[in-house]
């Protein structure tokens, strides 16, 4: 039987990156929008939409409730029309492969009273529960069931007739708990208020999508948001706003190697904290026209700490990548991830290349300074990953990264970005195309 050969990153240190990079579209502001265009039978359209393997399993999760879908990768365009909805029972492998399917709950609820979800699959960097989705549902007046199907898995559904505004107090700033409440809010009878909201730019982009549809929600990205519920909305045009993460990642791409690098199409005010943190480190990072300057070729760096919280603290999801460029820091660094219980699982993976980081449950210790080696790694969820073909852009030798379908779920041409840069990364197998 023909063995199959999973892809794989070969990346050989060749110096420091310079040049330009232009970010793509926001993964983690795609998918929710791309879940509110349920909301209405009318044609959507987004505009500036990454070419990734995660938006590619939501197009066909909107396509199984019955929605019209055409995408045109070339001009980074998605039109949906979910003219009528044929389920509202999500499919289970398209949830089982993406967390963030979950945010299809909140629009199938509001459309057609209910909405049922086998419990979502995605990374695996801790439990990652939905109970503050539900309790946002019930709280809008629906009725929560738990039942176990033929196979074992939970299937969650919520029903009601119609939906009821209410005000819901979120125990933690969850991202896709803040989303769903939103958009099952928009098209309740009366008026919602999320207390503790999430706060991220992507709560702010759906936000204005949303109301670019026709809805009444303000306050996005501020601590209260107050939704004026609508009884329909229509189809609206919308660009999604430029991916913090990818900005974040290929800073550190910069920081780490010591090049000097221009991230274009990016937006400075969303990463804040990581301009902060790599300056306390010594380096030099200034606005450019387009986009953000990193010059690290400087190279007399200091060692500094850092603590995930919600927005607007330091991103979980820039951690991996910020502790692969302190590895190589002379110093001692602390890292405290308060996001999530299991976000620690390429500290392996650096350590075998000669990385010195020990962990103790949430708080991680990194002894910097040394230099790191080429190994064979595994990537162990998306921003892991990166973080390993950062650590392969400064490590002597060849480092080679399996398990790269995590990277491809989130990063739109980064292998071809990173070359474009001077980076010597090839992959084994073409990247993933829609
Ligand atoms: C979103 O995930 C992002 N994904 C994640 O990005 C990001 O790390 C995360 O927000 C935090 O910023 C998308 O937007 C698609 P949460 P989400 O609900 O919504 C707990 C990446 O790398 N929690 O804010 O799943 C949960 O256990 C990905 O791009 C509950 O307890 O994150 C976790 O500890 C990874 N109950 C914490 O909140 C709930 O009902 C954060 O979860 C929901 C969440």
């Amino acid at each position: 039987m023909k063995e199959t050969i999973l892809p794989k990153i070969l990346v050989n240190n060749q110096g420091s990156l310079m040049g330009r990079v232009e970010v793509s579209g926001s993964k983690n502001a795609v998918l929710p929008l791309l879940a509110a265009t349920l909301l209405t039978d009318e044609t959507c359209v987004l505009d500036g939409v990454p070419n990734l393997r995660d938006v590619d399993v939501m197009c066909r999760l909107l396509e199984f409730f019955g929605a019209e879908v055409t995408m045109d990768p070339a001009a980074s365009r998605i039109e949906v029309r979910a003219g009528s909805i044929a389920t509202n029972i999500a499919q289970q492998d398209l949830v089982k492969s993406m967390r963030a399917s979950i945010v299809a709950m909140g629009p199938l609820l509001a459309r057609t009273g209910q909405a049922g979800i086998p419990l979502p699959g995605g990374c695996a960097i801790g439990e990652r529960p939905i109970d503050l989705h539900l309790k946002g549902f019930a709280a809008l007046g629906a009725e929560i069931r738990c039942d176990k199907d033929e196979s074992g898995d939970i299937l969650v559904s919520a029903s009601a007739s119609h939906l009821i505004g209410a005000e819901v107090y979120l125990d933690f700033a969850s991202v896709g708990a803040t989303e769903n409440i939103m958009m099952a809010a928009a098209l309740a009878e009366g008026t919602t208020v999320i207390e503790n909201p999430a706060q991220e730019p992507e709560i702010v982009d759906l936000a204005n999508f949303l109301n670019r549809m026709g809805a009444h929600i303000r306050g996005a990205g501020t601590d209260n948001i107050r939704i004026e519920g609508v009884s329909r909305l229509h189809g609206a045009e919308h660009t999604v706003i430029p991916d913090r993460i990818e900005a974040a990642t290929f800073m550190l791409a910069a920081a780490i190697t010591r090049g000097d690098v221009v991230i274009e199409n990016m937006l400075s005010n969303h990463v804040v904290p990581v301009i902060a943190k790599l300056k306390e480190c010594g380096i030099r990072i200034e606005e450019d026209y387009n986009g953000l300057r990193v010059d690290a070729t400087r190279n007399d760096f200091r060692a500094t700490n850092i603590k995930t919280i919600p927005y607007p603290g330091f991103p979980t999801d820039v951690q991996p990548q910020f502790m692969a460029f302190l590895s190589t820091v002379p110093g001692r660094s602390i890292v405290i991830e308060t996001v999530f219980e299991n976000r620690f699982m390429h500290i392996r993976e650096l350590n075998m290349m000669n990385a010195c980081i020990t962990e103790d449950g949430r708080r991680a210790v990194i002894k910097g300074g040394a230099k790191l080696t080429g190994a064979h790694v595994r990537a162990t969820d998306l921003r892991a990953g990166a973080a390993l073909v950062l650590a392969g852009l400064a490590a002597e030798g060849v480092t080679e990264i399996s398990d790269i379908y995590h990277i491809d779920r989130g990063y739109d041409g980064f292998v071809s970005k990173l070359a474009g840069l001077g980076a010597g990364i090839t992959r084994t197998k073409p990247e993933h195309k829609i």
